[in-house]
């Protein structure tokens, strides 16, 4: 008999955020994806929020490394370390059964490597689940009704854009385009206008406290000093950098997530359609909660647009919740 003596887990291996559930207790786990190692030994210095801590600051012997890059594993070994550590964490050495979620349209080989990663790192099997679709149920989608409903997952790697009806996709799009690339569109912004390098973290500092997704109402959010290096100086330095000009950097990465929007409602039956309009679109993922994400989708599609309740959690009670099906697939593997 499979499963006895270790609970079952659902993880959400994300580009910037790996979450664990575990039945019957619910989310245990929620850290970085980030992992500190030791370039001349490749030994594992910290994983989590404190790997998280040294970006950018590490000494010559020690990187901090995210192994997941636009939704898939980037680097195996790094990947599978750092599952090793939050399954140990969260189920000591029992060797639980695992559902893990990968983007919508990923291959073969990089969902084989999400199984395998996942088996080295101690999990007795396991097995993927679609991560719109982990998406729609955390977010307590009627996905099983003969409705049709869209979710809109905005991560660190990817944005993924779905309708769903009676327990199946109907149709997707996923892109390379979400919380990574405001960060880098603002490093770029403010490299060209200031002459100023500011890492990854003070990026997304800068993004969360005065990013908008919409130019014209940023110009109601205030200015944010932000520090870097002098790229002439060579030397420390601070600046004021304004919101509205934040907001214009990142537009282009938003029009990319509203033309996969619009792409994915021209798939879609007439039928389904009419459902979204009645039941709006609900964005999950922490890239929902960019300032007036909701105003600009919904004023390009016009369909209503919703939040998910606490949207970096969906996709993790997602893929928990269809831990009860594990027997189904194990079924239909054979
Ligand atoms: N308040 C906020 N405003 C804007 N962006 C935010 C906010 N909070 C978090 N984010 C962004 O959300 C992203 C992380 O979201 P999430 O944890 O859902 O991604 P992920 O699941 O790890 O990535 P993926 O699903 O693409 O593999 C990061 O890019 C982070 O900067
Ligand atoms: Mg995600």
């Amino acid at each position: 008999m499979f499963g006895l003596g270790a609970k079952n887990i659902g993880i959400d291996l994300g580009t910037a955020n790996t979450l664990v559930y575990m039945e019957g207790k619910g989310i245990v786990l929620r850290e970085p994806s980030v992992v500190a190692k030791n370039t001349q030994t490749d030994k594992v210095i910290a994983v989590g929020s404190e790997a998280r801590e040294m970006i950018g600051r590490t000494p010559a012997n020690i990187a901090a490394i995210r192994p997941m890059k636009d939704g898939v594993i980037a680097d195996y070994d790094t990947t599978a370390a750092m599952l090793k550590y939050f399954i140990e964490k969260t189920v000591g050495n029992a060797k639980p059964s695992a559902m893990i979620c990968v983007p919508s349209g990923v291959t073969e080989v990089e969902k084989r490597a999400v199984i395998d990663a996942a088996r080295v790192a101690g999990a007795r099997e396991a097995f993927v689940i679609e991560e719109p679709f982990a998406a729609a149920i955390g977010a307590g989608l009627p996905v099983m009704d003969p409705t049709g409903s869209m979710v809109v997952d905005i991560g660190g790697g990817t944005t993924d854009v779905a309708t769903i009806s009676l327990g199946g996709i109907v149709s997707s799009t996923s892109i390379r385009q979400a919380g990574d690339k405001f960060n880098s569109a603002i490093i770029n912004y403010v490299h060209s206008n200031f002459n100023l390098l500011i890492g990854e973290r003070t990026a997304e500092d800068i993004k969360i406290q005065i990013g908008s997704a919409s130019v014209e109402k940023a110009t109601n959010i205030e200015s944010i000093n932000i520090r870097g290096r002098d790229l002439v100086s060579g030397l420390p330095k601070s600046v004021d950098v304004k919101a509205v000009d934040v907001a214009n950097a990142i537009q282009d990465v938003v029009q990319d997530i509203i033309v996969a929007i619009k792409e994915t409602l021209e798939q879609t039956s007439p039928e389904i359609a009419a459902d979204v309009i009645d039941h709006g679109i609900v964005l999950t993922g922490g890239g929902a909660l960019l300032k007036n994400l909701p105003d600009v989708i919904s004023e390009a599609t016009k369909v209503p647009v919703f939040i998910a309740q606490d949207p970096l959690d969906c996709v993790a009670l997602g893929t928990g919740k269809s831990l009860k099906n594990i027997e189904l697939m194990r079924k239909s593997r054979r």
